[in-house]
């Protein structure tokens, strides 16, 4: 468990008041908590999956190979298990690749606790620091061709040399992504799901390329619009 979890499950009363050395959350905090679960927990898994099946209908050859990895990892579209997923390499490469073009918060922001110098740079104490998160994850020192979606950055021979504090969809550190975790293995679940039964290709109305709002948080200008295909006549909703 980590250190966030470990600390929200402390503070939780199992009766009415908390146990010793514990606060408890008070009503507020507990509204509090509960918005920022719903909101931060599902607008970006769903925005996320959206820019991926974008990405999987504007790049045919990334389907088909993350179709056969699917297939072959779950023969007669049984349904998938939670070893089986972590297990997936493709799947896992098309994710990261996806996250890396369309990190949803667009910026980290952090404030400094105490005065600081690094590399030359002071740094006051309530200094609000932005990581340009977006900016970052297409920036060409870092990423050849940065605008383009190559899921093989992410293979296993390349995703060593990539820099944890160049590629942060989920931020980092101790204040980092909570739902981190759940979030990649709900993606995969339903990416598996949804390929297993359908193939995802452009229309008339598929806006290409795809342009992203200017308003901070990362979105399509205009709804993602797709043609969806049954892969073979039947659909398995087990
Ligand atoms: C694709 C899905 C998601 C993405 C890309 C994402 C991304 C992020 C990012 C970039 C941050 C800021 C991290 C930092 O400042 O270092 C964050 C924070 C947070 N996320 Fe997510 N998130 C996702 C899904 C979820 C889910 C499913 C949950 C909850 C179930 C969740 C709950 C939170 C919470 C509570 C915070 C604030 C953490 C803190 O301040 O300590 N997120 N997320």
């Amino acid at each position: 468990m980590n250190k966030k979890t470990e600390l929200v499950v402390k503070k939780v009363p199992t009766e009415s008041s908390a146990p010793d050395g514990f606060t408890a959350l008070s009503d507020l905090e507990l509204v509090a908590q509960s918005v920022i679960f719903i909101f931060a927990g599902y607008e970006p898994t769903s925005t996320s999956l959206s820019f991926l099946v974008y990405e999987l209908a504007t790049h045919p050859d990334v389907q088909q190979k993350l179709q056969e990895e699917i297939d072959a990892t779950f023969p007669n579209k049984e349904p998938p298990t939670y070893d089986a997923l972590v297990q997936m390499e493709y799947l896992d490469m098309v994710l990261n690749e996806t996250l890396r073009l369309y990190p949803i918060g667009g910026r980290l922001e952090r404030v400094c606790k105490k005065d600081v110098e690094i590399s030359g740079v002071c740094i006051p104490k309530g200094t609000v620091v932005m990581v340009p998160t977006y900016t970052l994850h297409r920036d060409l020192d870092h990423w050849p061709e940065p605008e383009e979606f190559h899921p093989e950055r992410f293979s296993k021979k390349n995703k060593d040399n990539i820099n944890p504090y160049i590629y942060l969809p989920f931020g980092t550190g101790p204040r980092n992504c909570i739902g981190m975790r759940f979030a990649i293995m709900n993606m995969k679940l339903a990416v598996v799901r949804l390929l297993q039964n359908f193939s995802f290709k452009p229309c008339e109305e598929t806006q290409i390329p795809l342009k992203l709002n200017s308003l901070g948080i990362i979105q399509p200008e205009k709804p993602i619009v797709l043609k969806v295909e049954l892969r073979d006549g039947s659909v398995n909703r087990a």
